[in-house]
């Protein structure tokens, strides 16, 4: 019997991460979810219940893993969590648990799961976003936990090359996904008019192949990479549509 190659997936419940599983499974991997609720049905090969903020929690499914397949091909840390707020309203505790899911706990998971991973000389894939390189006034603290994730793919890619393993930082701009209405702080996003949503499918395809390709970094839809230049090269323009936009006097 052919060896199915094994992929890893936090936040495979739902969004981003469910389409990304589908996509595995669809090219041959056994698909593992890890998140604290159960995919749909069909969704993933297997789930693992855990709460990623929880370093327990964390620690116990990255053994089960370990034990249970010793080698994994693909490691994606997509699990994550938004937050709309400025940084004066949001509070200690919504902070903390942005830090805690979208930075710390991918950082433990891969610590964790490394020598796994160097097995198969496989790859990890962190789910960062856009808005790692595009400032955005109320998601301040999302902004800092994904260009924190950024650099730790760019910074582990020089350190593991040597064993083989592969690192993909991906940057999503937006998806419709429920993401904001799951996301912490007080505010609602504002309306952005136009076609600024894309396809997690779409998505889920593009993060396969360059993963394939052994890319080091993807965005998606491309076209972000003029508003990336743009952040970077016009801070005033972007500070004045911020402020605009969020309505902050
Ligand atoms: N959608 C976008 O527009 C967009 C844009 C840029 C970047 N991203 C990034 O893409 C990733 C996925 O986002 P999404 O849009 O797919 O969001 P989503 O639909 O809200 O999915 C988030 C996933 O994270 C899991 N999760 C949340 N808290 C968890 C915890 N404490 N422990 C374990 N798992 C937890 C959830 O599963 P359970 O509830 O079952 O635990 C869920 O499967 C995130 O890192 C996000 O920052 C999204």
């Amino acid at each position: 019997m052919e060896h199915k190659k094994t992929a890893v997936i936090t936040g495979a419940s739902s969004g981003l991460g469910a389409a990304m599983a589908a996509e595995f499974r669809r090219n041959g991997f056994h698909v593992v979810a890890l998140c604290r609720k159960a995919p749909a049905q069909g969704l993933a090969d297997e789930f693992i219940a855990a709460d990623l903020t929880d370093p327990e929690e964390l620690r116990a499914a990255a053994k089960e893993i370990e034990t249970r397949f010793g080698a994994v091909d693909v490691l994606v840390n997509n699990a994550g969590i938004g937050s709309y707020a400025t940084w004066e309203e949001l509070s200690d505790a919504e902070l903390r648990r942005e830090v805690e899911l979208d930075f710390l706990a991918p950082v433990a998971l891969t610590k964790e799961l490394l020598g796994c991973v160097a097995a198969a000389r496989g790859a990890v894939i962190n789910i960062s976003s856009a808005a790692a390189y595009i400032p955005v006034a109320c998601m301040g603290a999302y902004n800092a936990v994904k260009a924190a994730l950024r650099m730790f793919s760019v910074t582990l890619q020089m350190e593991v090359a040597g064993r083989g393993v592969h690192v993909l930082n991906v940057c999503p701009g937006r998806v419709d996904t429920g993401f904001s209405s799951r996301a912490l702080g007080g505010r609602k996003p504002p309306e952005t008019p136009g076609r600024t949503s894309s396809s997690a499918e779409v998505f889920a395809r593009k993060v396969f192949n360059a993963y394939r390709k052994r890319k080091r970094e993807l965005v998606y839809p491309g076209w972000y990479w003029f508003a990336i230049v743009f952040a970077r090269w016009f801070p005033g323009c972007c500070e004045r549509i911020n402020r605009r936009v969020w309505q902050l006097k």
